[in-house]
Order: C-alpha cells, then sequence, then structure tokens
C-alpha cells in the first residue's frame, strides 16, 4: 500500500521511526503496532483521537492516512475543525470537530519512546442520519392505469427503505424496497403513501399523495309522490375523481336556477333540486346528469301527484276508523 510508505517515510522525515527500518516494518520487533477499536461518529458530532503512552515519549504524530494532522503541538494541517485537546506525559489527544462522511478512514499516532518507536492506528467510522433524495411528488393517475412509486434515501450505514398505505382504516405495508408498483390501479388504491428511510442512525419520514380518477356513478333516484302546491326535493349523488359537476333536466329541457320557483343547490357529492309550490306542469320525469371530465351517468326520478287529505276527508277517515273498531269490540264477545 503506497501510503503507508508515505507515512513511514514521514516518520523517517520527523525522526520518529529510525531510517534503518525496513519498509515492511509493520509486526517487526523493533516496532510496536496495535489497531485500536472503531471509533463511531455521527455525522456533524466532534471526535476524540486519544493515543496513551506508557513511557516518556520524545516525539509523537496523529496522521489521517498520508497526511500529517498534527505533529507534538505543531499543527500541520489547515483544516480549522482539527485541534489539539491534550499533549502530555500520558496522552496526546487531537479532536476533530463536525466531522463529515470524507473524514471516514483509518488515523494513526505515531510515538518515539525512549526504547522503540510505536503507532497505534484507529478506524473513525462515520455515521450518516438517513435522508430521503427522491421521493415520488404526489401523483394523479386514471383508474386503471398502472403506477410505480419511488423512494430513494442516502445514508450511513445504506437506509432499509419501506413503504406503507395510510389507508383510513389501516396502515398496511406494502413493499420492502425503494419500489412501488401497482398494477391497474383502483379507487381503492388512492390516499398516502408513506416513505420511511431507516438506519441505526435514525429515520427519515416522508408521505407522497395518489389521486385516483374516475367517471362519475350516479345513485339510483327515488320518485316522489307531491301534492299540489307542496315542496319537492330531489336528491341525486354522484361518486367521482374529480367532483362531478351536476346539470337536472325534465323530459328534455334543461333546468336551471334562473326559472322561477326552482333552486339547485351543489355540495361536494350531492346536487338537491328543490321544486317549491308545485303546479300540474312541475309533474313528470326529472334526470340528473353528472359528468366529469372522465364521463357521465345519470339518473331519472317521477315527481308524481297525490291527493293531500283535506280536513274533512280526514275527519270521514277517523270517524269511518272510530266506527270499525266499535264494530270489532262489538262481535269479539
Ligand atoms: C472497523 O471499520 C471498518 C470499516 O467500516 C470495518 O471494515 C471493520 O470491520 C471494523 N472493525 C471492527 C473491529 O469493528
Ligand atoms: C482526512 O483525509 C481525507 C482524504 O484526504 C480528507 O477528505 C479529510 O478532510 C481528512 N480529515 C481530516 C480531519 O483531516
Ligand atoms: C401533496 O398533497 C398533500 C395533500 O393533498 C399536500 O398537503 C402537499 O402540499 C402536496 N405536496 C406537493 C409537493 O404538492
Ligand atoms: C302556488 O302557486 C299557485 C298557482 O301558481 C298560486 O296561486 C299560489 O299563490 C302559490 N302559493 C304560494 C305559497 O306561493
Ligand atoms: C325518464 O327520462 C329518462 C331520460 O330521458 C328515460 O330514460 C326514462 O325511461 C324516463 N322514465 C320514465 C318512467 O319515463
Ligand atoms: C343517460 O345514460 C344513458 C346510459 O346510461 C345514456 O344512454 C343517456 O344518453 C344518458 N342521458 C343523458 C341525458 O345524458
Amino acid at each position: 500500500m503506497s501510503w503507508k510508505r508515505t507515512v513511514i517515510l514521514w516518520l523517517r522525515l520527523l525522526f520518529i521511526l529510525p531510517t534503518g527500518l525496513p519498509v515492511h516494518s509493520q509486526g517487526d520487533s523493533h516496532s510496536d503496532n496495535t489497531m485500536m477499536d472503531n471509533i463511531t461518529v455521527r455525522q456533524g458530532e466532534t471526535v476524540f483521537l486519544r493515543c496513551l503512552h506508557r513511557n516518556a515519549v520524545t516525539r509523537a504524530a496523529w496522521m489521517n492516512r498520508t497526511n500529517i494532522l498534527f505533529a507534538g503541538e505543531d499543527k500541520w494541517t489547515v483544516d480549522p475543525r482539527v485541534s489539539l485537546q491534550a499533549l502530555n506525559e500520558e496522552e496526546f489527544t487531537i479532536k476533530i470537530e463536525n466531522v463529515d462522511t470524507t473524514d471516514d478512514g483509518q488515523y494513526t499516532c505515531a510515538v518515539r519512546t525512549r526504547t522503540r518507536p510505536r503507532t497505534t492506528s484507529v478506524h473513525v467510522v462515520v455515521l450518516v442520519p438517513p435522508k430521503i433524495i427522491n421521493l415520488e411528488k404526489n401523483i394523479t393517475v386514471n383508474e386503471g392505469s398502472n403506477v410505480a412509486l419511488l423512494c430513494s434515501a442516502n445514508g450511513k450505514p445504506e437506509p432499509t427503505v419501506t413503504w406503507r398505505f395510510m389507508s383510513p382504516a389501516a396502515q398496511i405495508a406494502i413493499s420492502e424496497d425503494e419500489y412501488v408498483e401497482i398494477l391497474a390501479i383502483t379507487r381503492q388504491n388512492a390516499g398516502t403513501y408513506e416513505c420511511t428511510a431507516s438506519n441505526e442512525v435514525s429515520a427519515d419520514v416522508q408521505t407522497t399523495e395518489v389521486i385516483v380518477n374516475y367517471p362519475p356513478t350516479v345513485s339510483e333516484g327515488k320518485d316522489i309522490g307531491v301534492a299540489l302546491g307542496q315542496r319537492a326535493i330531489l336528491l341525486c349523488q354522484a361518486e367521482s375523481e374529480p367532483a362531478a359537476e351536476f346539470e337536472w333536466y325534465k323530459e328534455d329541457k334543461r333546468i336551471t336556477n334562473e326559472i322561477e320557483g326552482i333552486e339547485i343547490e351543489n355540495t361536494g357529492e350531492f346536487s338537491k333540486l328543490t321544486l317549491f309550490n308545485i303546479s300540474e306542469a312541475g309533474y313528470g320525469n326529472y334526470t340528473c346528469v353528472t359528468i366529469n371530465k372522465l364521463g357521465s351517468a345519470n339518473t331519472s326520478m317521477i315527481v308524481y301527484e297525490v291527493i293531500q287529505p283535506t280536513s274533512s276527508t280526514l275527519l270521514q277517515d277517523s270517524i269511518w276508523r272510530l266506527f270499525n273498531r266499535f264494530l270489532y269490540a262489538l262481535f269479539s264477545f
């Protein structure tokens, strides 16, 4: 490895290693090279690189691969994040602030004790919280089409990515990787999809909306009986995406709010047609047509006349009922 040669060259220049040592001297009886446990640090945090001496030290240096960071108390690197923390009989410690992924790697402390040179290496592992970098934007599709959702994320270690569908009833896991593929999407598949990218550091969660367009379906209209001069209310309900427009017809003639004695109110998926004070001409066949850009649907309902019982017919009715009850009571003895 060429960086090892460079390190050894530096050490010689700094008089830490005796010049006589061969380049392949690692593990040689003249020097003492040890590997410390990995140091795990999160991106943005501060890491301390501590090198302990058993014996009094004549010279010491901390290196990042082939570059000297500190030689004794002399700072060799221009990186402002690196500073000396302690240099004394027991330890030689430097600190690196605001650690980034490029700092990941091996660091070596080389010391020359009275007896022999010694190097201690440590691997700094920089962890990065997951970040979703590419998530499918909110999308609108037509029912029946195929949909692919993508969610990709950065992080270290490599985050695992999962998808859930946040249906009104439950949160359903639908994918264990970056992709979700929905073949022949239905209106039931419309809603919020949530992507989670997680690793041992943390998790990033983001959502995307899927809107599924479909043509209107209209509920069957109900025929109603109304007495002359009374009010008739006709209801029409349509399910659709996007929301439907409503049109009302009597037989083949379009009816609108401009017509005297008529009111049309549209709210969401409902349209309400009110016929105030119905006349003979008001009876007949009403059709509600619902339309969106994908299609239309209609339903018809008949408004028919009923004879409103007048107060005199009502009186006759109740006398007749009373008389019947009297007869029944009489004959049940
Ligand atoms: C230290 O980190 C390196 C790089 O991530 C890895 O290859 C090695 O297995 C780790 N060693 C230990 C002891 O964890
Ligand atoms: C360590 O070396 C790498 C590669 O040259 C460099 O990108 C990084 O900034 C260095 N880190 C420090 C703390 O010197
Ligand atoms: C996606 O849709 C949601 C809900 O309709 C909305 O709150 C959000 O702002 C939308 N995002 C984008 C990027 O359009
Ligand atoms: C209902 O209409 C009839 C005939 O057009 C009219 O004579 C009557 O005054 C109306 N009643 C009301 C309450 O508007
Ligand atoms: C009412 O009108 C619609 C549309 O014109 C028609 O399809 C339907 O058969 C009519 N209903 C009756 C009972 O005449
Ligand atoms: C109502 O729907 C039928 C088919 O369902 C269609 O034939 C008819 O033309 C529609 N009527 C109107 C007024 O849109």
